[in-house]
């Protein structure tokens, strides 16, 4: 499936990943390394914080208490926050678009 990743400059990328990983590590494998996801997706770091087109909301899975107390910690946490690494890459979610929030 396809991903579409907003750098934190602004710049555009459509990547390919492969569905089964996480949208983190979708992200990292296709060289954005502003993601720094520096926990390697165990939920303990928050530095793989993405913002989500609300237009895929409900097809992500619920967030849980550990992601939702992590992302608190999170200065540019908004309403489309998650954290990526948190987000199975699935078929479903095709054309997924994703913004790297700013850094904290
Ligand atoms: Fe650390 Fe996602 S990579 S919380």
């Amino acid at each position: 499936p396809k991903l579409i990743v907003v750098t934190r400059s602004g710049e555009e990328r459509e990547v390919m990943g492969e569905a089964g990983l996480s949208v983190m590590e979708v992200i990292r494998e296709s060289g954005f390394d502003e993601l720094l996801a520096l926990c390697g997706g165990c939920c303990s770091c928050a530095t793989c914080h993405v913002h989500v087109d609300p237009e895929f909301a409900a097809k992500l899975p619920k967030m849980s208490m550990d992601e939702d107390d992590l992302l608190d910690s999170a200065g540019d946490r908004d309403a489309t926050s998650r954290l990526s690494c948190q987000l199975p890459f699935t078929d479903e979610l095709d054309g997924l678009r994703v913004r790297i929030a700013e850094e904290d």
